[in-house]
């Protein structure tokens, strides 16, 4: 494996792999001495959009493989793709560091810099796929359900990058999807065409969240508002009411259902504090897989 840009190119055999050693990096995690694996690497990573979990978890997984990480802002350095072009920013980087994890606005920036790049690209997010979220939810849904094989995951909101990763994730590793979304905000006809054609009738859309969530094992939201569409915020809340994860909706689900964000979680739009909060909900599980399933993508591209 080269980089990691998309679940759609990875084969199923190493997303089996990396969950496998996601799994036993958690198990040890905290127990005995570090796997210094990572010794003298270092990772660059680029941030076009703000972060908690990504930049975090990323930081913290490369100290403790007993690497070290570089933060950098786009006004650092003069802009991604502004100050010099992104071909150039790419080869530099490439003789500097042994990885570079990039969050991008256009996902072509982040195909451009793997294209130039003589060490792997991480994409940590774009407009278009969130690859590492996705698979941290898997390794969350594996926990917490016997078999990922069938399960059933509600997608209630966005048809976003978020949604698209995990419906990418779900016709590779044998889930299912419905995505509940307002009409002009569904999951492009393409990647469910695409996801589909991966494994045949893994992905629906409906325009109708209580038909959605009826037999799901999970109900998983995202923000109505991505990051770059703050000037959409207004006419988005209004079109996407009636799309909120609520104790309503969740009462006609099944009573052990799951509630999955990849957070951030703005309660009081897409979900409310109360289902946040509930038992049901194994978003802070999400979190922290984010951290395990990195240390696990970065042994095996640096390792
Ligand atoms: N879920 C996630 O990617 O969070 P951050 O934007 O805080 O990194
Ligand atoms: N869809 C959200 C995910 C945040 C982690 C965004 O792109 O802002």
């Amino acid at each position: 494996m080269r980089n990691f840009l998309s679940i759609s190119d990875c084969p199923v055999e190493l997303l089996k792999e990396l969950l496998r050693t996601s799994a036993r990096l958690k198990s040890l995690y905290g127990v005995g001495g570090n796997d210094l694996c990572l010794s003298g690497k270092i990772l660059a990573m680029l941030f076009e959009k703000p972060s908690l979990r990504t930049r975090i978890s990323f930081h913290v997984a490369m100290t403790d493989l007993g690497g070290s990480a570089i933060y950098i802002k786009p006004e650092d350095i003069g802009g991604i793709g502004s100050r010099e072009p992104i071909k150039d920013l790419a080869r530099v980087l490439s003789r500097y560091v042994n990885c570079i994890m990039a969050r991008t606005f256009e996902h072509k920036t982040i195909t451009e810099l793997a294209e130039y790049a003589t060490v792997p690209v991480i994409n940590a997010l774009t407009n278009r796929l969130h690859p590492c979220q996705a698979m941290a939810d898997v390794l969350t849904i594996q926990e917490h359900c016997e078999d990922i094989k069938g399960v059933k995951i509600a997608f209630i909101g966005d048809g976003n990058n978020v949604a698209r990763s995990l419906a990418f994730a779900c016709a590779k590793l044998g889930m299912n999807m419905v995505v509940a979304s307002p009409a002009g905000y569904e999951l492009d006809a393409e990647t469910i065409e695409k996801a589909n054609q991966i494994s045949a009738e893994t992905v629906r859309q409906t325009n109708d969240p209580g038909v959605a969530v009826l037999d799901a094992d999970i109900i998983y939201t995202d923000t109505w508002v991505s990051m770059g569409q703050e000037e959409e915020k207004q006419k988005r809340r209004a079109d996407f009411a009636g799309f909120q994860v609520n104790a309503e909706l969740v009462k006609s689900a099944p009573a052990n259902v799951k509630i999955m964000h990849c957070l951030p979680a703005y309660r009081g739009f897409e979900i409310t504090d109360e289902v946040t909060e509930s038992p049901n909900s194994i978003m802070f599980d999400q979190a922290e897989n984010r951290l395990h399933f990195q240390r696990a993508l970065l042994k095996k591209l640096l390792g």
